[in-house]
């Protein structure tokens, strides 16, 4: 089944307990939460104090995505705020394999982004330790970017590595998806579509996650 993770980055923070709500009473299936750095990405977002409270409204897993340098400082920090699943960037992880085993060490679910540029292989010998990729299909610092079309020849490496060792790691694709080229993502083998601009700028954002959920190829 299509997971659908909802980006609250482009939601209207004046009225996050309402936009939290809004994807609470929806199809969607995770928050996803957006934490930059200024370093890592040249944009800053928010952090720990407002993650914890979106945990106490969210209804959902909070899947926190983190674009930040030394993300092994605040791993424990990340999971007393209320993540349950923790994205560590294979491009900030010198040890990328002791990184995930902490995150699992506190009671999270594993994810490891890449960027555009770094190339699917880079994940094989991890694939077994982790729970999702999220493959980033803009660079990450902003919304409202425009898909990365090379992404749909990653997904379909990526998804045919992961059958090949029997595993069930999911493919979450993030950046630039709209209701127009989800189809051909969800086709080339995308397990969960993150989007923000698409579902919080739209004047119906439940009907936009109920589309995205019913995408069929
Ligand atoms: C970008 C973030 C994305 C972003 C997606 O650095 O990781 O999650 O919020 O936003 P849209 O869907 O607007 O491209
Ligand atoms: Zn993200």
């Amino acid at each position: 089944m299509l997971l659908v993770a909802p980006s609250l980055l482009a939601s209207n923070f004046l009225k996050l307990e309402e936009e939290c709500k809004m994807v609470n009473e929806s199809e969607a299936d995770w928050f996803h939460l957006d934490v930059m750095d200024g370093r890592f990405v040249p944009n800053i977002s928010f952090g720990i104090p407002v993650i914890e409270h979106i945990r106490k409204v969210a209804e959902k897993s909070c899947d926190v995505h983190l674009m930040i340098e030394e993300p092994e400082k605040l791993t424990e920090a990340f999971a007393k705020a209320g993540a349950d699943h923790l994205i560590v960037h294979i491009e900030t992880c010198r040890n990328l394999h002791s990184n995930i085993q902490q995150i699992k060490s506190l009671g999270m679910k594993a994810g490891v982004a890449i960027n555009p540029h770094t190339p699917v292989e880079m994940l094989y010998d991890i694939l077994e330790d982790i729970h999702h990729v999220c493959m980033m299909s803009v660079n990450p610092g902003f919304g409202g970017q425009s898909f990365i079309p090379h992404t749909l020849k990653k997904i379909r490496e990526l998804k045919h590595a992961i059958h090949e060792r029997g595993l069930h790691v999911l493919i979450e694709i993030d950046g630039g998806v709209t209701l127009e080229n989800a189809k051909a993502i969800v086709h080339a083998g995308a397990d969960v579509l993150v989007a923000g601009n698409t579902v919080f700028k739209s004047p119906d954002p439940k009907n936009i996650i109920h589309q995205l959920k019913n995408i069929v190829c």
